[in-house]
């Protein structure tokens, strides 16, 4: 960022590199864009943000070539673009990172960083240059080290995200990067990876557009950002306005939003524990875990990728059984690796991977609201639809899931209101233990609100609540207890009432001796 008026000004004199005016989509029953703008400086990072369903992802699909607006102009570098298609745009020097993490699952990473640059860099380069020069920028770049003969399918969320970056800024021809939720799947130290990447394509001139729902990433690498609401162009930001949180969200939101944290009451002291996990491991993954939660209580897990937070709530969910050492519900032992026999001891999950296992996409919303909730739906085995319908309707309410109908295929909801649908189903079910994985990636400060409310409402009518996440202040913030696994082990049982989010960073990363942390 440069402080020079005199070159700011030039910045603001010059072409935009990307303009975008009175952008116009329509789906049937839904306006997606309603005369949209975005103007894009050469050499700035442009920040976009606004609600869940406010159109983002569709501003930048359509300045993609991938969706055909139905009125509006597209310049680029000055030039209208008449006939926006993705090769078109891409020979213009506009490289994405879309928000889905959908890469060919068959395809290794080198071949995946490569795949459709053949013409640029792919015909020079052989196979086993092909793969240590998709290694080399993945380290140096990104600082992952993930092997590039892995395949696709096998590979992480957080990985699959750094490899699709790659592939975007590979063949260094960039002019304008267009970045879509880049860091909701990563752990703080990859993210941080990833606005170095951020900074390193500014200084080489490249304009960064940057969606992003964490608001203080956007007030920390944008010079500018552009609030989208209802599919128009409320305002664009800087300076002040940018750096308060406050103003930007009554932005977004065309209302003020009110404590993001609401408290769910502590559980008696002397109330049992529901769920009781002794000596819990799984080789390779974690080991010697004990810790139980009662009913009415929020236990957070935190944990760096590879600490063994996932493999642990998979063993809970029964995804995975564990090597060694019990858990048990009230007393009786829970099925060990099998999800639904899990499921029907009441164990209810949402979990991370939710467009793998959590939302189907072909499905309507009201058949995915239901879908845990088929029980309580169904006599003997025969769904009552009515019942059915008014249940997924009251969710759609209360989450504020944006979307048409009940009807509408979720596959056509923009991402994070699949999410809520995600987290909706289990709402209407009275799990005794809900188990939720990163809980709120990907959706707005509204809709997170909604969900921790909901949370705070679950645990208060004595579901046992346990919330696995990357997010230390998300953490501190629902919990009353956090969990902290490193490489495997617990090395932290600590009260929310004495940790905040920073001190839980310190333990996740291990910035902090882990002695000290340890009670109980
Ligand atoms: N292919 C489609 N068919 C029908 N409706 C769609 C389609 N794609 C998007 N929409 C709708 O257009 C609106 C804007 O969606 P979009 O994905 O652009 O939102 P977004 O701002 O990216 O939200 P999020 O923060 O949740 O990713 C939403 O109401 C969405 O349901
Ligand atoms: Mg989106």
């Amino acid at each position: 960022m440069t402080s020079d008026p005199a070159v700011i000004a030039a910045a603001a004199d010059a072409v935009p590199e990307v303009s975008l005016e009175g952008i116009v989509k329509r789906y049937p029953g839904v306006v997606a864009l309603d005369g949209a703008d975005l103007s894009i400086r050469p050499g700035e990072v442009h920040g976009l943000v606004g609600e869940n369903g406010a159109g983002k992802s569709t501003i930048i699909k359509v300045l993609g070539g991938i969706v055909p607006a139905d009125a509006g102009t597209i310049r680029l570098h000055g030039e209208q673009v008449t006939r926006p298609t993705p090769s078109v745009i891409s020979s213009l020097g506009v490289r994405f990172v879309h928000q889905e993490l959908s890469l060919a699952p068959d395809l290794d990473v080198a071949e995946t960083v490569f795949l459709g640059q053949e013409a640029t860099v792919g015909p020079f380069l052989s196979r086993s240059q092909m793969r240590r020069a998709a290694s080399n920028f993945l380290e140096s770049y990104l600082g992952a080290s993930i092997s590039p003969t892995r395949l696709a399918r096998d590979l992480s969320p957080a990985e699959r995200k750094l490899v699709q970056i790659a592939r975007a800024l590979v063949d260094g021809q960039a002019r304008v990067v267009v970045l879509d939720e880049p860091t909701a799947p990563l752990a703080a130290p990859q993210a941080t990876q990833v606005f170095e990447a951020v900074h390193r394509l500014r200084d080489a001139g490249v304009s960064v557009l940057y969606v992003s729902h964490y608001l203080s990433e956007v007030q920390t690498i944008c010079d500018r950002a552009t609030v989208l609401r209802e599919g128009r162009t409320v305002a664009v930001v800087e300076g002040d306005d940018l750096h308060s949180a406050s103003r930007l969200i009554e932005l977004m939101a065309g209302r003020r939003v009110d404590e993001l944290f609401p408290t769910a009451p502590h559980p008696p002291a002397d109330t049992p524990p529901l769920l009781r996990v002794e000596h819990l491991g799984l080789d390779g993954a974690f080991d010697d875990v004990s810790v139980s939660v009662r009913p009415g209580e929020i236990l957070g897990i935190a944990g760096l990728p590879g600490s063994g937070r996932d493999a642990l709530t998979d063993v809970l969910a029964g995804l995975r059984a564990p090597t060694r050492g019990r858990a048990a519900l009230a007393g009786r032992d829970l099925p060990r690796g099998s999800r639904a026999a899990s499921a029907r001891r009441g164990i209810g999950l949402i979990p991370r991977d939710r467009r793998g296992s959590g939302v189907v996409l072909d499905l309507s919303v009201g058949d995915n609201l239901v879908l845990a909730a088929l029980r309580s739906v169904s006599r003997a085995g025969v769904v009552n639809g009515r019942e059915a319908r008014s249940t997924a309707r009251r969710t759609v309410e209360a989450l504020g899931i944006r979307t048409p109908s009940i009807a509408t295929p979720a596959r056509l909801l923009s991402g994070g209101n699949q999410q809520k649908v995600v987290v909706g189903r289990w709402v209407a079910v009275d799990a005794p233990v809900l188990i939720l994985e990163e809980p709120t990636v990907g959706v707005d400060i509204g809709a997170k609100t909604e969900i921790y409310r909901l949370v705070s409402r679950l645990a208060t009518v004595g579901t046992a609540v346990i919330v696995s996440s990357n997010d230390t202040e998300e953490l501190a913030g629902i919990a009353h207890r956090v969990l902290v696994l490193r490489r495997g082990a617990v090395v932290a049982d600590v009260d929310t009432d004495e940790a905040d989010a920073d001190r839980l960073l310190a333990l996740v990363t291990g910035l902090e001796r882990p002695e000290e942390a340890v009670h109980g």
